[in-house]
């Protein structure tokens, strides 16, 4: 008799790290929706990259340093929260659980980190601000039409969200592949919730059905007009998301943004773009300190987020690991899922001997 356990496959065992959401998620949803969420554009370059570039970083770590119980506590802002960690805007989840943004928001609230809901929710903007009461922000995607845009904007006002976070990096849909060999459309049932009811269910014809379907609803030409359009629309504190350039950063700055997510989502748009990791130390550089810069890409352990913080982020956003934990459990899976991670944050800085967030520079990093 073998002494240990026989080796169990992630797909079933209860979760150990974020990555093992990935095929217990697959297990449970149609191929179809796996795909939507795990692909990324074209060679899905950028979307390993943005894991490898985590990869190229090892750290230098204190010793004797007295960092028992780390403070993961984090401002942003204006906002207290219990980690540096949040939850990145991602269109229909209710093709992921039921319950869809309702229950992954509830989780973020009760965590104690913020939520930012998308444009193409499957959950309204009113609905979501009932689910919970902790700080939701709005991604704004501009849309063709800018009164849509401008009801947009009021709507999130009046329900209580606290920052609106424009993505800059899909003027156009990328081209997913695996959405293209699937015909990948809106599942039946799950609907555009922010949108005018005649505008919610136009479906698309032609080979990439959804990518046709998300640019009816997206601006095109998108421009530093539309940016300083916003900027002077709303009192909310505007976040730029998708910024990889040291030039952009600066110039959204002067424009007035008071933040940015440094992010090629998720590789999902211009395939063989830098990676969110490489590009960081460039954007920090740039804006120098004069807003709180955010990274998304590839995050997936606490030693990730140590290292983008290291690097001059202010915090992270999560994306796919958050939709596979709401696909297995709903706001329970991602209530499980940031729990894991707060853990391996907290350990992996008194490892570094880090006591709190600001003690992290890039002293403590090397790339190999
Ligand atoms: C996204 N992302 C995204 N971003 C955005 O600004 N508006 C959106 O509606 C969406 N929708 C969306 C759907 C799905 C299924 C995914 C996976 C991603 C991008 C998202 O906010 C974020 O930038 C990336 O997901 C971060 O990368 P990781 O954590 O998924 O590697």
């Amino acid at each position: 008799m073998p002494k240990t356990a026989p080796h169990r496959t992630t797909g079933t065992a209860a979760p150990l790290k974020l990555e093992d959401f990935e095929p217990a998620a697959r297990a449970v949803l149609p191929q179809d929706i796996y795909d939507y969420i795990a692909g990324g554009a074209e060679d899905e370059a950028t979307l390993w990259d943005n894991r490898a570039a985590f990869a190229r970083y090892r750290f230098r770590f204190k010793v004797l340093a007295s960092a028992d119980r780390p403070d993961l506590g984090s401002e942003v802002f204006g906002q207290r929260f219990t980690m540096p960690v949040h939850l990145a805007p991602a269109a229909i989840q209710r093709m992921a659980h039921q319950d869809g943004e309702a229950a992954a928001y509830r989780a973020a609230s009760d965590a104690g980190v913020a939520y930012c809901l998308s444009t193409l929710s499957s959950v309204s903007i009113e609905d979501l601000a009932a689910a919970a009461t902790g700080a939701r922000w709005f991604q704004l995607y501009l849309h063709p039409e800018r009164a849509v845009s401008a009801a947009y904007i009021e709507r999130a006002v009046d329900a209580g969200f606290s920052a609106i976070l424009l993505t800059v990096d899909l003027p156009k849909t990328g081209r997913r592949e695996r959405d293209i060999r699937n015909a990948f459309s809106l599942p039946d049932g799950v609907a555009y919730a922010n949108l005018e009811s005649r505008r919610r269910t136009a479906t698309a014809e032609g080979p990439d059905p959804f990518a046709q379907n998300v640019n009816a609803h997206t601006s095109a030409a998108l421009g530093w007009a539309d940016l300083e359009w916003l900027l002077a629309r709303t009192s909310l504190p505007v976040i730029v998301k998708g910024v990889v350039r040291a030039d952009d950063a600066r110039r959204a700055v002067e424009a007035g943004a008071r933040g940015l997510v440094v992010s090629n989502h998720g590789g999902r748009q211009l395939d063989y773009a830098i990676a969110s990791l490489d590009a960081l130390p460039g954007v920090v550089e740039a804006v120098g300190g004069t807003v709180p810069v955010l990274l998304d890409g590839g995050v997936r352990r606490g030693t990730d987020v140590l290292k983008a913080l290291c690097l001059g982020a202010s915090g992270v956003l999560i994306g796919r690991p958050y939709l596979y934990a709401l696909a297995v459990g709903g706001a329970d899976g991602v209530r499980g899922m940031l729990e894991l991670l707060r853990e391996e944050i907290a350990l992996s800085m008194s490892l570094l001997g880090a006591g709190r967030l600001s003690e992290l520079s890039q002293d403590l990093l090397t790339r190999i």
